[in-house]
Formats: C-alpha cells, structure tokens, sequence
C-alpha cells in the first residue's frame, strides 16, 4: 500500500516536471549567449541574414523552435539545410527554447 502510494506520488511529480519543462518560456540570456557563439556570424546582429544566410527576423519563438527542431531531426527545409542540421545536431530542447526566446524578442 505504502509502495502504491509513493509510486503514484513519483508519477505525479514526473509528470509534473515533464509538463513544467513543455511549458518553459526560454531564457532570453542563454539564449542571446549561445547566439553570439553559433548564429551571428551567418544570420547578423539583428537577425537580418547575409548572402544565402537567411533573415531570420520577424519571426514569433514557435516558428523559431519548430524550424531548429525540424532541422535537429535532420529533416531538409530549403536548399542549404545541410549547414543547420550539423549546427544544431548538439541542441537541447532547452537550447532551442533559449534561441527562440532570444531571436523572438531581440529581433521582431
Ligand atoms: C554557417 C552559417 C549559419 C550559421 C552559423 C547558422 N545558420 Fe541558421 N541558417 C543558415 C542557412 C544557410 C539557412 C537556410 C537553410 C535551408 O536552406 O534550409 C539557415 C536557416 C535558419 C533558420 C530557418 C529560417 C526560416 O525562416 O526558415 C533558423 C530559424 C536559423 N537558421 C537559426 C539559426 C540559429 C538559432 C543558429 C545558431 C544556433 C544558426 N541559425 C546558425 C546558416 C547558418
């Protein structure tokens, strides 16, 4: 009974963590940091791309993370997706909230 009891209690509390972790707003400063490392040199300071490195402003943090997610499972966009596969293929779930939260907010 005792056992039942913590058993459902752990559940809970897991499935408590996993909503908490879906519902995450991503961290603007992590997320600006990272960016400065990984993504200016293509997509600029102000998000406005150069050359083939597209614009990547305007964008809302859903597209954002949807677009890094899509191409962490390798899944092709556009002609030179092949760059943002390899570049993102380290990226956590929370990296991508991060960037997205980033690029959303500095870059409208
Ligand atoms: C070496 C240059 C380069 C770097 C560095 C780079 N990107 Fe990209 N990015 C590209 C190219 C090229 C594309 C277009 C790929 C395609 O054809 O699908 C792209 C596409 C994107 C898109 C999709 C744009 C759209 O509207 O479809 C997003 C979002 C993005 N990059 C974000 C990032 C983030 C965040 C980083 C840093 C982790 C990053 N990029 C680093 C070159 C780069």
């Amino acid at each position: 009974m005792r056992r039942t009891t913590m058993l459902i209690a752990a559940a809970g509390a897991f499935a408590m963590g996993l909503a908490a972790v879906e519902a995450r707003a991503g961290d603007v400063a992590a997320g600006e940091a990272r960016y400065r490392v990984n993504c200016v040199n293509c997509h600029g300071k102000t998000g406005k791309g150069m050359a083939s490195f597209p614009a990547i402003k305007g964008r809302d943090a859903g597209y954002l993370a949807s677009r890094l997610t899509t191409y962490r499972a390798k899944e092709k966009i556009g002609p030179n997706s092949a760059i943002m596969m390899s570049l993102t293929s380290e990226l956590s779930d929370e990296d991508i909230a991060n960037l997205a939260a980033y690029i959303a907010s500095a870059f409208p």
